[in-house]
């Protein structure tokens, strides 16, 4: 897979040189390419951002740098593979992200993220991407984070995990919380007793099914405490 990242702090995204993403990108699984949207500017200040028309508090980003980065970066994907690249615009006021859009993320050949700054990015950008791509805007929550640099590691990570090779062992993924709409279930290491806190009996008891089922009830148990909103309203379970 290969995923461009476009921001004007490129040097957030060191940090995904490092564990499996790092290893990765050695092994070739990942082309992850950071590029600063300031090489796309063509004034002595490399600006970026300008007043908002009709008024306002703090400064918008201009649309040409990004017209011309996306020029460059997205529209080769179409030349190379005959594929349009998914243009993603992390955004508060996109669709949330979940571990299904890591899910379907995960599936495509060039991902391109436009890391907006300041109060956005000027609206008719969105548009123009849409001629190159498909654009979605997605949070990563329902609060506001100074930019989308934060929300494009989480989401690097989340997508480049579920690639096939870059987890080592992919039986990992599928016990995790949210892949079967739950949580995780408790997890516990030697020693059998820590702190006066022994490990659940059962853990030790060598049956399979009974370890299964006190998992599954776990699971249950702690979605319903946790995040009870993740669960169907009848809950047969
Ligand atoms: N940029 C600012 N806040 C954000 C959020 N919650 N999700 C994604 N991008 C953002």
């Amino acid at each position: 897979m290969r995923i461009d990242v476009i921001s004007i702090f490129p040097s957030y995204f060191d940090g995904l040189t490092l564990s499996l993403l790092g290893k990765a990108q050695h092994s070739g699984i990942l082309d992850l390419r950071v590029r600063d949207l300031r090489d796309w500017t063509h004034d002595r200040h490399r600006t970026v951002d300008d007043t908002p028309y009709g008024g306002g508090a703090g400064m918008v980003m201009k649309p040409e740098p990004w017209g011309e980065a996306l020029d460059d970066v997205a529209t080769s994907t179409v030349e190379a593979t005959g594929q349009r690249p998914t243009i993603i615009f992390p955004s508060p006021a996109g669709e949330v992200f979940t571990q299904a859009t890591a899910r379907d993320l995960s599936t495509r050949e060039h991902i391109v993220f436009g890391c907006g700054r300041y109060e956005g990015i000027d609206e008719r950008v969105f548009e123009y991407a849409a001629s190159i791509g498909e654009v979605r805007l997605i949070s990563l929550g329902d609060y506001v984070l100074n930019g989308g640099e934060v929300a494009t590691m989480a989401m690097i990570e989340a997508i480049g995990r579920l690639i096939p090779g870059v987890v080592g062992n992919p039986e990992s993924l599928v016990e995790e919380s949210h892949e079967d709409g739950l949580l995780e279930y408790p997890s516990y290491t030697k020693p059998s007793n820590w702190r006066d806190q022994p490990v659940p009996p059962v853990l030790l008891s060598g049956n399979h099914a009974a370890i299964a089922a006190w998992r599954r009830e776990q699971q249950i148990e702690r979605t319903r405490r946790r995040r009870p909103d993740l669960l169907p309203e009848e809950t047969a379970l």
